[in-house]
């Protein structure tokens, strides 16, 4: 469904991405894992048409988006909903106005418009009365939900884009992001990539993930397979998660009667080795 074919990017001088190669099947999720810096936000924006890669090819559905022309590519950007590092909502407009820019920038009805907003406000789990609201009126995380119910609403895409949807969330909200984020998967089989520098979302979220090290793809499998690579970046990219489930095990064997659900995804052992 979606294909990045060895691209290379550079800004001036500067190589942003150096030989890059992943593939997202159609339903699938695909998590974009990353320090700060390392080109996750730039993949997106090559995705989106934005920015043109110096070479290789990005294919959407067969089509090679770096070969078509500018119209076709808007045709194309409609298809993928898009919800942007920080939310970054319209902060002047209310929250009704932001979920409903794009069906108003389609010119669609106003009672059609109404009856959308509602909708998407409900399936990310926001109580519609929130419409007339401006956006920092909200907590940060009910500000991501807008954001998501916005990329939804945007044409009902084939594709969602997300870009560090929980960072500066407190655990629970970003829980409750990744939650969802899960649901619209398995409810509406949307195709979707996500960039985030969080390990623990990355593995709750992800089929697949990429590791990115400056530009360059350092892993590529399963969560499972992440956590016994063996690679010396990917150990000490790990090490502090590693850490942390190791103390939330030791939290959740003190504590009495908590036994984690069957259902719950598959976490990291400490120490890594199979
Ligand atoms: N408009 C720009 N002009 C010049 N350099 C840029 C621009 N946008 C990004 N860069 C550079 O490209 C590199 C990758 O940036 P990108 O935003 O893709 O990183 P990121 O992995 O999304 O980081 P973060 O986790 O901080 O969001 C960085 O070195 C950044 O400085
Ligand atoms: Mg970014």
């Amino acid at each position: 469904m979606i294909e990045f074919r060895n691209v290379v990017f550079s800004i001036g001088d500067h190589p942003i991405l150096t030989n890059l190669s992943f593939g997202v099947k159609r339903g699938q999720t695909r998590v974009i894992l990353g320090p700060s810096g390392s080109g996750k936000s730039t993949i997106l924006r090559l995705l989106m048409g934005l920015w043109q890669p110096d070479s290789g090819s990005i294919f959407v559905n067969g089509e090679d988006i770096t070969q078509v022309p500018p119209e076709r590519m808007r045709e194309i950007r409609r298809s993928m909903g898009i919800v942007f590092q920080q939310g970054a909502l319209f902060d002047s407009m209310t929250v009704g106005e932001n979920v409903g820019y794009t069906l108003l920038e389609d010119k669609h009805r106003e009672e059609e418009i109404e009856e959308a907003v509602e909708r998407y406000l409900r399936m990310v789990g926001l109580d519609p009365e929130v419409r007339d609201r401006m956006p920092d009126e909200l907590s940060g995380g009910m500000q991501r939900r807008v954001a998501i119910a916005r990329a939804l609403a945007a044409r009902n895409p084939e594709v969602l884009l997300y870009d560090e949807p929980t960072t500066g969330l407190d655990p629970q909200s970003a829980e409750r992001i990744t939650d969802l984020i899960l649901d619209l998967r398995s409810a509406m089989g949307k195709t979707s990539i996500m960039v985030t520098h969080d390990i623990a979302d990355a593995f709750k979220v992800g089929d697949r993930i990429t590791v990115l090290d400056r530009g360059a793809v350092v892993f590529e499998g399963t969560p499972e397979e992440l956590t016994s690579a063996k690679d010396p970046f990917i150990e000490e990219f790990l090490a502090p998660f590693r850490k942390a489930i190791a103390a939330a095990n030791i939290r959740e064997d003190c504590a009495p009667g908590t036994q984690r659900p069957a259902t719950a995804p598959p976490r990291p052992q400490p120490g890594g080795s199979p």
